[in-house]
């Protein structure tokens, strides 16, 4: 059932995949839950699984960018995505080629394409020998899963195989960039950030459910579900740095005088708050890249919490991706103080 990530695990895997099991890998973002794309009934286990609805399509795994036109139309922007951005973090949601099943793009006459960097990833994929749908490795609706140990416990006995690929080096999901002729619109912040993109593409655009609630049309079917959240409810707050340390102070002593916990999740400076029984850092305040990192592992370690008060992060470089699944977590439940 667990693997080390050897050659030999490895081709039993991509067999296990070609076969119609499931298999949960590593990637560079999050573990994912592969199962062959070119087969109706293997997606469907995934859908099973995870527990997750069947109009929420699954992004398609391959081993090199030279193979996606074998079930995609790129554009002409994709290629310049993909020369300085894959093998990586990246997601293109493209117009889809029939040999992709409905099952996989859930009815979509396009389907997101992901090369990614991870070369225990990329070996499975290219041992498969078929492209792999792979959504995160998580249930669906909890926190994308990092580590080994959340994999097991998301996934253990609902798969094939799963593969031990240590930790996860990004820790939040790719970028996904919705590639439609000459636009480009971001329907989720990720890895490859804004900054970034519009280095290659200046005209992109950030699309509405990255910031906001969804608002009736999904851009990306997926966006109209509750993501990444914990079991208690989670609370963001926006207020300069006293009112806060107040506000969730004074929070934390009401609820622990009603004998419930409330979790915390802050920074290494925010001193007052790491004062209080059941508060996690997430890194220090200027670091995006570990606040991202630890983001999923923090929020699954609120196991007895009642209730879970965080902070809206500042939203440049991987900060927006930080951002968007905290607003998600959250339920876009923010208190202005
Ligand atoms: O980093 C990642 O992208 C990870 C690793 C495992 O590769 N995968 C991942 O997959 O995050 P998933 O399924 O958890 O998230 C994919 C998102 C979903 O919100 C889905 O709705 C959206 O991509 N999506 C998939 N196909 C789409 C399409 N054709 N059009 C718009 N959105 C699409
Ligand atoms: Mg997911």
């Amino acid at each position: 059932m667990i693997y080390e990530p050897d050659e030999e695990s490895l081709k039993y895997a991509a067999e296990v995949i070609r076969t119609g099991g499931l298999v949960v890998f590593p990637t560079e973002t999050v573990y994912g839950i592969g199962a062959n794309a070119l087969s109706s009934d293997a997606a469907e286990k995934i859908y099973k699984a995870k527990g997750r609805p069947s109009d929420n399509p699954l992004i398609i795994t391959l081993p090199s960018v030279s193979d996606v036109e074998k079930y995609a139309y790129p554009p002409e922007s994709y290629f310049r995505l993909a020369e300085k951005f894959l093998p990586g973090p990246l997601t293109c949601v493209i117009p889809k080629k029939s040999n992709i099943p409905d099952t996989v793009s859930a009815g979509l006459s396009t389907v997101a394409v992901r090369v990614p960097s991870n070369p225990i990833a990329r070996r499975l994929c290219a041992l498969s020998g078929v492209p792999v749908a792979a959504p995160s490795a998580n249930l669906s609706g909890k926190p994308s899963v990092t580590s080994l140990k959340s994999a097991i416990e998301d996934m253990y006995g609902r798969v094939d195989v799963i593969i031990d690929g240590g930790e996860s080096e990004i820790g939040l999901e790719s970028t996904i960039v919705s590639l439609d002729g000459d636009k480009a619109t971001i329907l989720r912040p990720g890895g490859i950030t804004v900054e970034m993109l519009r280095e290659v593409l200046p005209g992109i655009e950030i699309g509405s459910s990255v910031k906001e609630e969804f608002d009736g049309i999904p851009s990306a079917p997926g966006m109209k579900y509750r993501h990444y959240a914990p079991d208690a409810p989670v609370y963001l707050l926006d207020g300069d740095d006293a009112a806060v340390y107040n506000w969730i102070t004074e929070k934390a002593a009401e609820l622990a005088s009603q004998g419930r916990k409330a979790g915390v999740l802050c920074c290494d400076e925010d001193t007052p708050l790491l004062a209080l029984l059941g508060s996690v850092s997430l890194g220090p305040r200027g670091d995006d890249g570990v606040q991202a990192h630890r983001l999923f592992e923090c929020l699954r370690s609120f196991k007895d919490a009642d209730v879970i008060y965080g902070r809206l992060p500042d939203d440049s470089g991987l900060g927006l991706a930080v951002l968007n699944r905290l607003l998600k977590a959250a339920g876009f439940q923010i208190i202005k103080l």
